[in-house]
């Protein structure tokens, strides 16, 4: 695909996030009235989560009828395009749903397991998290910076937990942090977190077992502010999810220990 292709849907794309999230936060504002069921243990879907989703689903349909779409509410629609929409309509759902700000929409481009693109708009905040390979990364147009810290003890790692992940491999991820100096957050959305790595706002990012369309648009920031991450798409990360790490340029080590100490 074009240099020019991918650059047209980047910026198709960045309009469309921040309506999807605009969308969503009409709903955030009237959640007594919203309709929610249970996915799994704590997992819950609402008519937020799908109606946002469809509507992302249908102006990405109108804009690049080509493009495959893998949305976390309604799975693959189209399997053998160049170019695959991963899409998250809210990510940190149990935040929204219990009116506490930290979720957004996330909106990932994938052309042959090269994360082209990744969008990332968390509306309490207006924040727009952009990010477009081998272009560098934004926040609301600004350049983002990971952090220069080289010690765990120098500031913040994003830790997530699910019932997806082991507790033991968690309990290890969290002794090693805690003996290095080091302290964490879980805000409920692991893509925002991830942006945070990639905005010089955490050190580093971990959690057992993740789906794609929760981490990828992530990922792609922190690669092109010149952090780390892991290979997300190895082994049918796209379909089946995979552990993810991130990390600023000094905090790979460290964090690559961390994923040692869980029992990677
Ligand atoms: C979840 C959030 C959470 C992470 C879970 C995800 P959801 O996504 O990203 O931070 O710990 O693994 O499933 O359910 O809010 O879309
Ligand atoms: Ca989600």
């Amino acid at each position: 695909m074009s240099d020019q292709s991918i650059h047209h849907r980047f910026q198709a794309a960045q309009v469309l996030v921040r309506d999807a999230g605009l969308y969503a936060l009409q709903w955030f504002r009237n959640l007594e009235s919203l309709h929610t069921e249970k996915k799994g243990p704590q997992d819950w879907v609402s008519e937020a989560d799908r109606e946002v989703e469809k509507m992302i689903q249908k102006r990405l349909k109108l804009m690049f009828p080509e493009d495959g779409f893998f949305g976390e509410e309604s799975g693959f629609q189209q399997k053998d395009s160049e170019g695959l929409w991963v899409v998250d309509p809210i990510d940190g759902t149990s935040c929204f749903l219990k009116g506490l700000p930290s979720w957004c929409v996330s909106i990932a481009y994938v052309v042959e397991k090269e994360i082209e693109i990744g969008l990332i708009y968390a509306p309490c905040t207006d924040e727009l998290f952009a990010a477009h390979r081998g272009n560098g990364a934004t926040l609301n147009g600004r350049p983002m910076r990971p952090s220069k810290a080289t010690l765990l003890s120098e500031g913040i790692v994003g830790l997530g937990y699910s019932p997806k992940s082991s507790i033991e491999a968690t309990q290890k991820a969290f002794a090693y942090l805690f003996e290095n100096g080091g302290v964490y957050h879980d805000i409920g959305s692991a893509a925002l977190m991830i942006a945070y790595v990639a905005a010089g706002r955490y050190l580093g990012c971990y959690e057992y077992q993740i789906n794609s369309w929760d981490c990828l648009a992530g990922i792609c920031m922190v690669r092109e502010t010149g952090g780390w991450t892991n290979d997300f798409l190895a082994k049918d990360g796209l379909h089946s999810g995979n552990p993810v790490l991130a990390a600023a340029p000094g905090i790979k080590e460290s964090m690559l220990n961390l994923f040692r100490a869980a029992g990677h």
